[in-house]
């Protein structure tokens, strides 16, 4: 494919858009990445279609939206860490990402966006679902809006693994060839509401599987509010839902939006590639 005209169009009322005109492997021009980036901002998530990428051109996309970063739990491709490989076999039953999140929330800089490519999809299911937190926080009323003020998560990277994400995700045979023995489990604080640093928006920044209680509050105290909100951000008009085909590609901002990976494909083989940017301290 070649890149002609960049088009940018909407997928859904509350965020989302497929981006046609542009081959991502090539060096885009200055105009093309400042659209790209552009689109990315206003959209939240930018959709692809029937992409080619070396891990190394994967890495020179991403540079576009930010910084390609390491992940914790994952070795990477040998000659480019950053690079990450996903996959999801016919055997397995567990899969990645198969709740609401946001990327890396439980690290003190959780990551500022991702990069997925599809490289080996099931032949139906596997799609994943993403939600508009920001859409989400300006829909609550003034009166939750103030008592969400200052309201401070801890974030922890098992708590949604039973106290180990090891072994609640042995069963993904790939992944678990590339796991990272030295990764411990991480801890962080953050505002369970927080203002983009590149829009200002403010938006909702709480999942029931990342944020395990709220700061100075017990567990009985918080799981109520972080349930409510968890749901409330993943509430269907706040959605839209991805249909992968090989070569597709999601560009998402963690910082605004949560995502779930669908696990309907049982006895399929799924393989992604997946670069995460750095990101900054959430406030
Ligand atoms: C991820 C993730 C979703 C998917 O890569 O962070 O959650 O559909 N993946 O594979
Ligand atoms: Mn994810």
């Amino acid at each position: 494919m070649k890149s002609t005209a960049l088009k940018v169009q909407p997928v859904s009322g509350a965020l989302g858009a497929e981006v046609t005109g542009v081959d991502v492997s090539e060096e885009l021009s200055q105009t093309q990445r400042d659209a790209l980036h552009e689109a990315f901002l206003e959209h939240n998530v930018l959709f692809f279609r029937e992409q080619n990428m070396t891990p190394e051109q994967h890495l020179r996309f991403t540079r576009i939206f930010g910084e390609p970063d390491t992940y914790p739990f994952m070795v990477g491709l040998p000659d480019t860490p950053e690079v990450i490989d996903i996959v999801k076999t016919e055997s397995d039953t567990v899969n990645f990402g198969g709740s609401w999140h946001s990327d890396t929330a439980y690290m003190p800089q959780p990551a500022l966006g991702t990069v997925l490519h599809a490289i080996e999809v099931p032949e139906y299911g596997g799609d994943t679902l993403f939600a508009n937190a920001a859409a989400a926080y300006d829909a609550l009323t003034d009166g939750m809006k103030e008592l969400l003020d200052g309201v401070i998560g801890v974030f922890d990277s098992d708590y949604g693994y039973g106290g180990s994400r090891r072994k609640a995700l042995s069963n993904l045979e790939l992944m678990n060839d590339r796991y990272d023995e030295d990764s411990e489990s991480y801890l962080s604080e953050h505002p369970i509401v927080r203002t983009h640093p590149e829009t200002g928006r403010k938006a909702l920044y709480v999942s029931k599987g990342h944020t395990a209680h709220l700061k100075n509050m017990s567990h009985e105290e918080s799981r109520p509010l972080i349930t409510y909100l968890s749901e409330h951000i993943v509430k269907p008009e706040f959605t839209c839902r991805f249909r992968w085909q090989k070569g597709s590609i999601a560009v998402w901002d963690n910082r605004s939006t949560q995502h779930y990976a669908l696990n309907d494909y049982g006895g399929m083989r799924r393989h992604m590639r997946r670069v995460t940017m750095k990101g900054d301290t959430p406030r």
